[in-house]
């Protein structure tokens, strides 16, 4: 709160609204009693001037490209920090000692396992069946199988959801792959880190020792945790609307992923490397450019633009450092995809369209680069989009749970329908 305020003058009626200062970031007005004392609501479509809530978890600064969880930034835990210790700290606030991290990782590790039953379930999919399809149906059945921990009222049924989740997801998205190959689910193994667990589960057979290679491993976790949180996007908000009706933890992370689903979202990954696919050669990115400047044509570069960013995303940069680095370990750093996404980057960032309505590479340009020289065909890249995500959902879950203030999400509309009529008889019509 400061001593500010801002005045809004409705007809002879003048409203004082309270200004709301964060620890970094625009200043917010306080419209919470608007309703009441102006009976006015406000219009916000996409929520492009709207906070719909506060939060110490997540920082960015859209126009400095910068991201910050709780405090420190993307591009130093990337590079010096793992996946897991960054799980500890969006759930609880802070880096943990040696002993808390290794405390951590045994409960995490503890839940890797589905419920056998549950194989079922995934069974129960057609093959071809698209693995977010599988992950949000899984997901949203974990409530059937995992009573113990659905009270929300119970911090400790809120902890052990939560490492429910993180636990399994990467379970749960290995066996929709599996599943889809017609492969045998292979089951967690806990002597080994989160992402060597999860390739491991992707890639091994009975038939054959699978080893997991370190540096694979390393550029796995490091797409993990570069998409581990991102505020308040559209599957966050969606994690937190679900949730504020009190709905069970397990469900509301269902809805989180089907939200990511979407080609806006988390869907670009895929959709980008599909874009470069079809593009797949540098004398035809003109024409694509092209496309994408057109009002006309509903084709956009895929991997390019943010609501929040405008100048660069950190995690871009990361994740073009680390393409690099991982073609070039595979002895690919020739790869025609990636000689295209360069080149479409260079080409689009000398084009005043995109410069001018500040468009950069995001977060997906690059990613889905790695995961294919991994071996991961197209329709994993979201799932695994999901798994990294899961955390960051989670824990704006059980902020917003534990926050005592907490109401149910309820926005109002700008009605532009019929106003009342009377009903017509069918034979009056
Ligand atoms: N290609 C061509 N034009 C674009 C693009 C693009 N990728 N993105 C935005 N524009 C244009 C758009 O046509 C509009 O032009 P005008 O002002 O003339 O009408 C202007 O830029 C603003 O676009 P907008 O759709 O109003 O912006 P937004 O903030 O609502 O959308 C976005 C943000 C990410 C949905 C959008 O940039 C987009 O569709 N990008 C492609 C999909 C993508 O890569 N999504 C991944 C986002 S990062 C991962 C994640 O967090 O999920």
């Amino acid at each position: 709160m400061t001593d500010r305020s801002a005045k809004l003058t409705i007809d002879d009626t003048e409203i004082e609204l309270p200004i709301l200062s964060p620890t970094a970031g625009p200043d917010v007005l306080d419209i919470r009693k608007l309703y009441a004392q102006a009976g006015v609501f406000t219009y916000d479509p996409g929520y492009t001037s709207t906070a719909s809530c506060d939060s110490t978890i997540t920082f960015i600064d859209g126009d400095k490209g910068e991201l910050l969880h709780r405090g420190y930034p993307i591009d130093q835990l990337a590079g010096k920090s793992h996946y897991l210790e960054v799980c500890y700290l969006l759930l609880y606030g802070e880096l943990p000692t040696a002993a808390q991290l290794e405390d951590f990782e045994n409960r995490v590790t503890n839940h890797t396992m589905l419920h056998e039953q549950m194989q079922y379930f995934f069974r129960g999919f057609r093959r071809d069946a698209h693995p977010m399809a599988i992950m949000t149906g899984v997901v949203g059945a974990m409530s059937a199988f995992y009573h113990d921990s659905t009270d929300i009222a119970d911090p400790w049924q809120r902890e052990v959801a939560s490492l429910r989740m993180i636990a399994k997801m990467p379970t749960i998205a290995a066996w929709a792959y599996k599943y889809s190959i017609g492969q045998p689910f292979v089951y967690p193994r806990n002597d080994l880190d989160y992402a060597s667990n999860f390739l491991r589960m992707c890639f091994a057979v009975p038939a054959e020792e699978y080893e997991v290679n370190p540096i694979l491993s390393r550029a796995m976790d490091r797409i993990f945790t570069l998409h581990a949180d991102h505020e308040q996007n559209a599957s966050t908000s969606t994690v937190r609307l679900a949730s504020s009706s009190g709905a069970n933890p397990f469900a509301c992370i269902a809805a989180g992923i089907a939200c990511l689903w979407g080609p806006a979202h988390g869907g670009a990954n895929q959709a980008c490397l599909e874009m470069l696919r079809e593009i797949g050669t540098p004398n035809r990115i003109p024409e694509y450019i092209e496309r994408a400047k057109d009002k006309n044509d509903p084709f956009r570069l895929m991997g390019f633009g943010h609501r929040v960013y405008k100048n660069h995303d950190p995690r871009a940069t990361v994740m073009k450092q680390s393409a690099d680095e991982v073609l070039d370990l595979l002895g690919v750093e020739d790869n025609p995809l990636l000689q295209v996404a360069k080149e479409l980057e260079r080409k689009a960032l000398e084009d005043p369209y995109f410069t001018e309505k500040k468009l950069f590479p995001n977060v997906d340009f690059y990613s889905g680069i790695i995961l294919e020289a991994m071996g991961f065909p197209t329709s994993m890249f979201t799932p695994i989009f999901a798994v990294s995500r899961t955390v960051g959902w989670i824990s704006q879950w059980k902020e917003m749970i534990e926050d005592p203030a907490m109401k149910i999400g309820r926005p109002r509309q700008l009605y532009l329908g019929a106003t009342t009529r009377d009903y017509q008889d069918i034979e009056d019509r």
